[in-house]
Parts: C-alpha cells; sequence; structure tokens
C-alpha cells in the first residue's frame, strides 16, 4: 500500500456490493489502495471473501460480508458491518447487476425480468433506506451506482437491461437533486462492455474473437473496458476532487456513446 499521504480515501469506509467479481472487485482493491476500509458485499460467498482476503494481504482493511442485495435484511446487514467493523459509513457503490441473456424482447420470461429490476433497480432502493441514516450521521457522504452504456446507446437484444440502467441513471439525477442539502453526492459510472462475468450474457453467445470484434468495432478506442478503467473513475466521484460533482452519469467507454 501507498503511504498515508498519497492515498486519497484516507479515514473512508466504504460498501461495495458485487464486489467478489469484475468492476465490483476492481472498485474494492482500488478504494482499499487510496486507504478506505472497505466492506466488500457478495451474493458468491467464495469470490467475494477472496477478494477481501487479497485485500488484506496486500496491506488493506476488508471485510466480507454475505449479501443479496434485493433483500433488506441482508442489506442492513451489509451496513452495519460498516458500523461495527469500521465505525461508520462515507461511501456506498451499488455495483451488483443482473441481466437475462441477449435475446428478443419477447422471449424474456417474466421471473428473469424481475430479477433485472430486483438487482439493478429496488437493490438501490433498498440501500438507501438502509444506509441514509448512517451517511447523515457522518455530515455528508457519496453515493455511486454503476450504470451502463445501455442507458445510453441501448443495443437490440438487451431491451429489459437496457431500460433497467436508465431506470439507474434518473435515479442517480434524481437522488443527487434530493440529498444535495444532507451534503451527499450521488454519481453513475457507465462502462462499455468489459469481460467480466457478464461479458457472454451481452453478447449472448460463446465469447469469440470474431464475436469480441463485432462489439470493438462500436468503440472508438479499440478495447473493451477493465475494470481498474471503472475503479479509476470511481475513485475520482468519490474522492474530494470531485467534491462539487453531483449527479452526474459518467460514461467510461473509450467513446462508444459519441
Ligand atoms: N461487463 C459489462 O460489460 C458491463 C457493462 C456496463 C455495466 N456493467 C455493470 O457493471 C456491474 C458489475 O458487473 P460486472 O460486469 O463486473 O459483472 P460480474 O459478473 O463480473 O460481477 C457482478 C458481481 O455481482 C454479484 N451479484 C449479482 N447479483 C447479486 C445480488 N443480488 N446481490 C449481491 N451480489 C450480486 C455477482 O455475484 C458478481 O460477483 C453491473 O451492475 C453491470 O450491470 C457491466
Amino acid at each position: 500500500m501507498e503511504d498515508s499521504a498519497g492515498q486519497r480515501l484516507q479515514g473512508k469506509v466504504a460498501v461495495v456490493t458485487g464486489a467478489g467479481s469484475g468492476f465490483g472487485a476492481g472498485i474494492a482493491r482500488r478504494f482499499a489502495q487510496e486507504g478506505a476500509a472497505v466492506v466488500v458485499a457478495d451474493l458468491d460467498r467464495a469470490a467475494g471473501q477472496a477478494v477481501s482476503g487479497e485485500i488484506g494481504e496486500a496491506g488493506g482493511r476488508a471485510t466480507f460480508v454475505a449479501c443479496d442485495v434485493t433483500e433488506r435484511a441482508a442489506v442492513r446487514r451489509m451496513v452495519e458491518a460498516a458500523v461495527e467493523g469500521y465505525g461508520g459509513l462515507d461511501l456506498l457503490v451499488n455495483n451488483a447487476g443482473y441481466s437475462h441473456v441477449n435475446q428478443p424482447l419477447t422471449e424474456t420470461s417474466e421471473a428473469d425480468f424481475d430479477r433485472v429490476y430486483a438487482v439493478n433497480v429496488k437493490a438501490i432502493y433498498l440501500a438507501a433506506l438502509e444506509a441514509l441514516p448512517l451517511l447523515r450521521r457522518r455530515g455528508g457522504g457519496c453515493i455511486i451506482n454503476t450504470s451502463s452504456t445501455a442507458a445510453l446507446r441501448p443495443r437490440p437484444g438487451l431491451t429489459w437491461y437496457n431500460g433497467s440502467k436508465g431506470a439507474v441513471n434518473t435515479i442517480t439525477k434524481s437522488m443527487a437533486a434530493e440529498l444535495a442539502p444532507d451534503r451527499i453526492r450521488v454519481n453513475a459510472v457507465c462502462p462499455v462492455i468489459g469481460a467480466t462475468g457478464m461479458l457472454e450474457t451481452f453478447m449472448g453467445a460463446p465469447d469469440t474473437p470474431e464475436l469480441r470484434e463485432k462489439f470493438l468495432a462500436t468503440i472508438p478506442l479499440g478495447r473493451m473496458s477493465q475494470p481498474e478503467d471503472i475503479a479509476a473513475a470511481a475513485l475520482y466521484l468519490a474522492s474530494d476532487e470531485a467534491s462539487f460533482i453531483t449527479g452526474v452519469c459518467l460514461e467510461v467507454d473509450g467513446g462508444r456513446c459519441v
């Protein structure tokens, strides 16, 4: 770990959901490197424990909490872990996500539709119910939602997922306006496609170089997003350098939305 003088989240306590894999793991690792104590929350116990353990071995502070972000009692335990372990909560990253597979819009089952909106949208509501009293107690804080370029430049085959991320962007802006008097900033990051656990779901077919090429052709900078890209954007939004930034849905997309 860097010495504390160079750390941008020194003294902060963060909860990162979906931190067992992909972008969430990248955000958790980077926040810890920058001095934050991190609650690594995930449905996948083995994956979450591995990320939390890795952060600890690297000299950072992290605790794993098993949590389904669609269940209020679990969300309550998740934020309580921040208070019990580290004395409070400053940063909440609603990153866990779910998608139906890329398919014609009438082929998505009702169960899958409901799961998309439960994980991507309802979880933000539940986390707000449980986390806002804690952020207010600290005199302010920061919420970051992982949205997607899907909200801004929807691709066919992902209609219901795209709509859920549209809701994330509107909710982000509305929360920002409503919570500004409490000194709580709310922003979103909008990644373009990345090679995480969700890649094949988004592509709707097994991962091949040819299929990747089809997606890369729509990204001016010519590559997929990586956890480090999303983590760097989230770090900026979480840091004091972004103290006047709220209600922003920041594209991290190599120019995809241009
Ligand atoms: N990968 C992409 O192409 C891409 C692009 C834009 C946005 N996103 C968004 O990025 C976010 C992170 O996804 P990722 O790409 O890193 O995928 P990922 O599959 O690598 O990681 C997602 C993590 O969320 C966890 N999770 C899923 N449902 C959960 C639940 N109900 N409660 C708690 N944890 C849960 C999973 O166990 C997993 O560890 C999601 O919100 C996704 O919609 C992904």
